[in-house]
């Protein structure tokens, strides 16, 4: 049972609450893990009743709870743990009305609104005396558009909450295959001797979307793929991958250790912008089947913007352990497939002893992330039933749905918990945020400078041509979905 609380969810009747947040909360209630005196205040600037928060409350589980219908004890619990709050950011008479603060109980203020709105409540918290020892703030991505306004953010973070109970949440820290590739790297022998310029040729990091930008064009073409998926998703996991083997699995030990790889790489200039970096947006094609519209002609979109949908980079390391190793990031929405993978593709074999024609191919070990979650890892093997040394590539194939139940926790689920359990190890570190902005704050100046192109892609396909050639050029090609 987890300990008493009370989260108080600002931004309550939104998209994240609603779609995420609840069902969360809710499939917590049914496996009887909420303790009866934990609440749920739900806040928000609409002026709704009780009943009609609850109403919202019910058709969001209806809609992203599949098993509600069977679970209707449950929700009799929960709805009455749900409050609704009103509440008008700059009125101090409104925040007069959150008036308990038990010092005993742990307390989680969640922002799922926009960010400039952090400022405001942090300091209203902190004014009305709101916050206890046992608070914990959570706040969303995107933390600041560039490293100046996220210091910002975090110095108004910081004036009300210590560094510890403010929880920067990456939902792609949440996810169960990610979280693997701790265990992955460091409870298990055999990969770390190997895990390093010695053995491995290049890594690959391609989180490739099917949807376009999905009615957030307003947003979006602020924003960029970029900022939206590698400043965050991307680069903590190629922290994962890359760093060191922390001491333990503390939240120090394992920021310090995610800290120092962003702190490695290596920053672009005026030639290697152009040599090892895409970027491009989508035009017409095919998506699911159907016809898809281009990127210019989404709503919201503005023409003269020259916002990248996709991205991909060939990053290096400055470490003793990865010189010289590059590790190729593509992310992209519109793509052919919704896929989710990290490729480590080792070095050749020193010396081949099977004749000419029957060469090794080079080991590779996938790690997959979505649409399933698994590992594969990729070997030569010899072709039974032939005379000779016929090698034939064959998978290790690990598929984690196969040992565990489908419907474990959501990515959302698991960090909620662990803000509850005051675990903050997968959470980002202010430092971490800010070193990786200026590392993404440089490739946007260069970008800007170099007046670097905006390529166009095909929806429905896997990038344009200049990715491939960004690979091609080293004699080396993406994986692309379940292909080789
Ligand atoms: C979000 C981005 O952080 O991650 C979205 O803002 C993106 O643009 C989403 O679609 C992808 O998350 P997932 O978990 O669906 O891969």
């Amino acid at each position: 049972m987890l300990n008493t609380f009370d989260l108080i969810l600002f931004g309550g009747t939104g998209d994240l609450s609603t779609r995420k947040l609840l069902p969360a909360l809710f499939r917590q209630e049914t496996v009887s893990s909420i303790d009866p005196e934990s609440n749920i205040i739900c806040v928000g600037t609409k002026d709704l009743s009780q009943a009609d928060y609850i109403e919202i409350a019910k058709a969001s589980l209806i809609k992203h709870f599949p098993a509600f219908e069977e679970n209707k004890e449950s929700w009799s619990r929960f709805k009455n743990r749900i409050s609704y709050k009103r509440l008008d950011i700059k009125s101090d008479e409104d925040w007069r009305a959150f008036n308990s603060t038990d010092n005993e109980r742990v307390t989680v203020f969640y922002l799922a609104i926009p960010p400039n709105l952090y400022e405001d409540i942090s300091k209203k918290l902190k004014d009305h005396n709101l916050i206890t020892p046992n608070s914990r703030i959570v706040v969303e991505k995107p933390i600041g558009t560039d490293k100046n306004s996220a210091a910002e953010i975090n110095k108004h973070l910081s004036s009300g909450f210590k560094e510890n109970q403010i929880y920067r949440i990456d939902h792609y820290l949440g996810k169960e295959a990610v979280q693997n590739l701790l265990a992955l790297r460091f409870a298990n022998t055999i990969f770390e001797q190997s895990w390093s310029s010695s053995a491995i040729d290049h890594i690959q990091i391609s989180v490739a979307e099917d949807l376009g930008v999905e009615g957030r064009g307003g947003y979006y073409d602020k924003t960029g793929a970029l900022r939206d998926m590698v400043q965050n998703h991307l680069l903590q996991i190629l922290c994962l991958i890359a760093m060191e083997p922390p001491v333990s699995i503390s939240s120090e030990s394992v920021r310090d250790e995610k800290l120092k790889v962003l702190k490695s790489l290596a920053f672009f200039n005026e030639d290697t912008i152009k040599s090892d970096s895409v970027r491009a947006r989508y035009s017409q094609g095919l998506s699911k089947g159907e016809a898809a519209c281009s990127y210019i002609d989404e709503d919201g979109v503005d023409t003269e913007n020259k916002t990248e949908t996709f991205v991909a980079l060939k990053v290096l390391i400055n470490n003793w352990r990865w010189s010289g190793v590059p590790f190729y990031l593509r992310t992209g929405k519109r793509m052919e497939s919704k896929t989710s993978e990290i490729t480590v593709r080792y070095k050749r074999i020193p010396h081949n002893i099977f004749s000419k024609k029957n060469e090794a191919k080079t080991n590779q070990l996938v790690l997959r992330i979505h649409p399933d979650e698994g590992i594969d890892l990729k070997l030569n093997t010899k072709e039974p039933g032939v005379a000779g040394f016929n090698l034939e590539e064959l998978p290790l194939d690990l598929n984690l749905d196969d040992y565990y139940e489908s419907g474990h926790q959501d990515c959302y689920e698991r960090l909620l918990l662990d803000v509850i359990k005051g675990n903050p190890a997968l959470f980002v570190r202010k430092d971490e945020v800010e070193a990786s902005w200026k590392w993404i704050d440089n490739i946007i100046d260069l970008w800007k400078k170099e007046d670097t192109p905006i390529e166009e892609y095909n929806s429905g396909s896997w990038g344009p041509a200049d990715s491939d050639l960004l690979l091609k050029r080293d004699f080396r090609s993406w994986k692309n979905g379940s292909g080789k």
